[in-house]
């Protein structure tokens, strides 16, 4: 499973969306059967930027569904699908995902089940869609609040990637997506998580230059993916901080405390970097730093000392429902050190519940 030829991991340059203006004109039958998928958030902010690329989009149809993670569910697909049906979408139709995470994860999923699987291209508008929810091919919704239980593999046409939508960006949802740009870092390249540690000198977000930092991260997370593209073996690093962060994600969820997925990644990476520690020969020196950076850029992270013993139990309960679970163990990928993770790790229910404290 490899990306298409057509397929491009650029920055926003003209060449990008020419490629994409080119296979809309020799690719696709009619601009009336290209659908884009929306939420509310990015209609407003985004499409207006996406017709001032491509003009003819303007003639496309466009599907608009609320924004949330709660959204990312079976019955909003149905309803898509129900749309896609009503509109005479068929077997050649082109969705064109325009949104963060949770719209390419679902316009990924539909795209794989709709008449069997039809094309569809990735425009991620949100610094997390562009690191990281729209490159692997992994699509999916959530089943209750188990996190990503219905999914498909699903490969795009096309993934452009405009630095421009982040301008309208909510600064909490950037530091989202820089939370997974040093989950790359720490797993995979030492280099790049201590270039990324300066942004906690910077206060005005603006003035960075996210291209080089978006490159390199897709270029981290495409070389793991091209090597297990199904999630056999070393795929599973990508999981460090996510076996403790989806639990932490789904309890907070259900409370109605919305946090956002890259907080609940800091924190399962604080808990995981202990455990690291613990059982996987991290340094003390390395725990140290992971902790110090990572409590400094996210003080919200703080909630979790907050949570008592009950509510570990329960978030415990969900770890176990985890699909990365095997022979009813909950599995942990592990730093070995910065820059180095291993995956199928086992780790004692004490040593969890503990990390949560630390
Ligand atoms: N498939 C994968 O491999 C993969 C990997 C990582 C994460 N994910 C999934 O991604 C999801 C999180 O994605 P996310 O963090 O992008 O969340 P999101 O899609 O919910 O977007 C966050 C918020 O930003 C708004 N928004 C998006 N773009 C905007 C813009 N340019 N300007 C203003 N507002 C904008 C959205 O409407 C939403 O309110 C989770 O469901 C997670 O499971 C999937
Ligand atoms: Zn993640």
């Amino acid at each position: 499973m490899k990306m298409k030829d057509n397929a491009k991991f650029i920055s926003f340059n003209k060449e990008a969306y020419e490629g994409l203006n080119n296979y809309l004109l020799n690719q696709v039958d009619s601009i009336k059967n290209t659908f884009i998928l929306v939420d509310n958030n990015t209609y407003k902010y985004c499409i207006p930027i996406l017709f001032s690329r491509i003009d003819s989009f303007k003639e496309s149809n466009i599907i608009n569904i609320n924004p949330g993670e709660e959204e990312k569910n079976i019955y909003t697909c149905i309803h898509v699908c129900k749309t896609l049906e009503k509109l005479k979408a068929n077997r050649k139709s082109l969705i064109i995902n325009l949104g963060g995470g949770v719209i390419t994860d679902i316009g990924g999923f539909i795209a794989s089940i709709f008449k069997r699987g039809i094309r569809f291209v990735n425009i991620p508008t949100t610094l997390l869609g562009m690191v990281d929810a729209s490159i692997g091919y992994k699509t999916g919704v959530n089943l209750d609040s188990i996190k990503n239980e219905i999914g498909s593999f699903h490969i795009p046409e096309f993934l452009i990637i405009d630095t421009h939508f982040l301008k309208t960006l909510p600064k909490k949802e950037i530091y989202s997506g820089i939370a997974e740009m040093l989950k790359h870092g720490l797993i995979a390249d030492k280099n790049f998580w201590e270039d990324l540690n300066h942004i906690k000198n910077i206060t005005n977000l603006d003035i960075i230059q996210w291209n080089r930092f978006i490159h390199q991260s897709i270029l981290i997370k495409q070389k793991i993916v091209d090597q297990d593209p199904k999630e056999n073996g070393l795929r599973k690093i990508l999981n460090f901080g996510h076996t403790i962060g989806h639990a932490l994600e789904s309890y907070f969820m259900n409370k109605n405390k919305k946090i956002t997925h890259g907080v609940a990644v800091v924190m399962g990476m604080v808990c995981e970097s202990w455990i690291s520690y613990k059982r996987n020969g991290l340094s003390i020196d390395d725990y140290t730093k992971i902790k110090s950076i990572l409590t400094t850029l996210y003080p919200m992270q703080k909630i979790i000392y907050d949570l008592s013993g009950l509510e570990i139990k329960k978030i415990l309960i969900i770890m176990e429902h985890d699909k990365k679970n095997e022979k009813n163990k909950i599995q942990f990928s592990l730093l070995k050190k910065i820059g180095k993770c291993s995956y199928n790790c086992q780790v004692p229910y004490d040593l969890i519940k503990e990390s949560f404290f630390k």
